[in-house]
């Protein structure tokens, strides 16, 4: 499986036939100004709530790349609302696609519109693939929730907010791991605003003792997971 960051916690998943792309915000963001969003393809764009900085180029992109929307019940219909249709809403549940299995769990967070619609509620995606198996956290702090993960998942690669302020910071993507037990980390949601600025090496080095592999990926960098 390949993994393509565009900077925040927007990212491509690539296997197969399948490109699974989420949390579309690249435009808006001055770290990746190298990104053409015009190049990007997808087959499904997953959402996690609906904070600005998960859904700036979502009606771009979903109208660019006709792909189907996987999101809560709320930003769908609000998608729908803005002409675009191609939408599978969920709640928390589970349910089999074309590319695996998908979980939308519980985020601890929020999850307004930018235009003061309700975005219903902040989660996260567990994807059960041929290739591997993804956890994908949405912007969370802490949460018991991913305690229940490895009772039905084994999971690969986690990929965590590491930026802290508005969610986890890498100490606490350690704890969280001891619930995920995943393989390897990737972390996401940070540098892009003040808030959330990290010190790069200290939190390579945080995971280095935790004993932890991680990547801290780079805006426009595809690597192998
Ligand atoms: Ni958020
Ligand atoms: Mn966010």
């Amino acid at each position: 499986m390949k993994f393509t960051y565009f900077g925040q916690s927007c990212f491509l998943l690539e296997w197969g036939q399948y490109k699974i792309l989420f949390d579309p915000f690249i435009s808006p963001n001055p770290l990746a100004k190298h990104i053409h969003i015009n190049d990007i393809q997808a087959d499904y764009i997953l959402v996690s709530h609906g904070h600005e900085d998960h859904i700036a180029d979502l009606l771009t992109l979903a109208r660019q790349t006709q792909a189907v929307v996987i999101s809560n019940f709320e930003i769908c219909t609000w998608l729908g609302k803005q002409g675009y249709d191609h939408i599978h809403p969920m709640n928390f549940g589970n349910r089999t696609f074309d590319f695996g299995k998908l979980h939308f769990v519980p985020a601890q967070h929020s999850s307004g519109l930018p235009d003061g619609s309700y975005g219903g509620n902040p989660g996260g995606f567990v994807l059960a693939t041929e290739e591997g198996n993804i956890y994908y956290s949405g912007d969370t702090c802490l949460s018991m929730e991913m305690l229940l993960i490895p009772r039905y998942a084994d999971i690969d690669t986690a990929i965590l907010p590491i930026g802290g302020n508005f969610t986890m910071d890498a100490s606490e993507a350690v704890i969280a791991n001891e619930m995920i037990k995943a393989d390897k980390i990737i972390g996401v949601h940070f540098d892009t605003f003040g808030y959330i600025e990290i010190d790069h090496q200290a939190t390579k080095k945080i995971f280095e003792d935790a004993q932890i592999e991680f990547i801290l990926p780079e805006i426009g960098r595809q690597v192998s997971i």
